[in-house]
């Protein structure tokens, strides 16, 4: 696959990215927390129900994500923006900020992000890494004491900023894949959007994506072992360079 001074790179990443950094997927062994299924703490209806149970889980994986590091695969995509430049944009399904603590700037987090909160009530996501496992602990707003819940997108809820996503989408001329299982949509459908367009298309991770029909190339192994040999410095140097 060729990637010339024209063109311009959409990277979708899920779960399957963090993997090697020790941050669990959803849908793979260990997918389980604590014996419920992610979509039973990740919906309003979960909130509604028990605040405290959701807040535990959101505070474990800040926990966990805090502590874990960013891997080769998260390095490599940093560097390829470095290189491309606004030629670049990263979409991600995560909610942990390793991109970010591995370089990456040109970058959405579709379904929120696991370091803010934002107030029921005002809806102003804010930065905030604490911890809220216990009912007494359960933040509320410091303006109007609504309760405070995760910046996070849950199950039923619609993406963040899909405007400026489908925007970059349109004017991609590449779409790289890592790490997702293609079973949530809308990322999921964005493989067959790139389709409509004749945008060539990359998926990168151990094992078919449920949507692997949709690839023109689908490279099976780990992303820490393929992203940084598809960007290799020699390969950059060059005006016409191969992935
Ligand atoms: P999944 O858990 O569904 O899929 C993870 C994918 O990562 C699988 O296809 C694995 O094969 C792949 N994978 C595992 N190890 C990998 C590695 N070392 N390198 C590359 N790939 C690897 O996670 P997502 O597809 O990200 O949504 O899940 C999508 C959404 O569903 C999440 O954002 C979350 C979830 O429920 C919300 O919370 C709204």
């Amino acid at each position: 696959m060729h990637l010339t001074p024209q063109d311009h790179l959409f990277v979708l990443t899920g779960a399957g990215i963090s993997a090697e950094s020790g941050l669990a997927t959803f849908r793979g062994s260990g997918g389980l927390w604590n014996g419920y299924r992610v979509e039973e703490v990740a919906t309003p209806e979960a909130w509604a129900a028990d605040p405290t149970l959701v807040w535990h889980f959101y505070s474990q994986r800040r926990r966990n994500a805090i502590s874990a590091q960013p891997n080769a695969a998260h390095i490599a995509l940093a560097q390829l923006e470095e290189q491309l430049g606004d030629r670049f944009y990263l979409c991600t399904q995560n909610v942990d900020d390793l991109h970010e603590r591995a370089g990456s700037e040109r970058i959405h987090h579709m379904h929120g992000s696991l370091f803010q909160s934002r107030c029921t009530r005002c809806n102003q996501p804010f930065p905030d890494v604490a911890l809220y496992e216990v009912a007494e602990a359960l933040p509320i707003c410091a303006k109007c004491s609504a309760p405070v819940r995760p910046h996070i997108v849950w199950f039923g809820e619609i993406p963040l900023d899909m405007d400026t996503i489908y925007r970059k989408l349109d004017c991609a001329s590449i779409l790289l894949v890592v790490g997702t299982s293609g079973s949530v949509y809308p990322a999921a459908g964005f493989v067959h959007i790139a389709n409509q367009r004749r945008v060539h298309t990359v998926y990168v991770g151990p094992e078919d994506p449920l949507n692997r029909e949709a690839f023109d190339e689908i490279l099976l192994g780990n992303a820490t072992e393929i992203l940084p040999s598809l960007i290799r410095e020699d390969k950059l140097k060059n005006p016409t360079h191969y992935f």
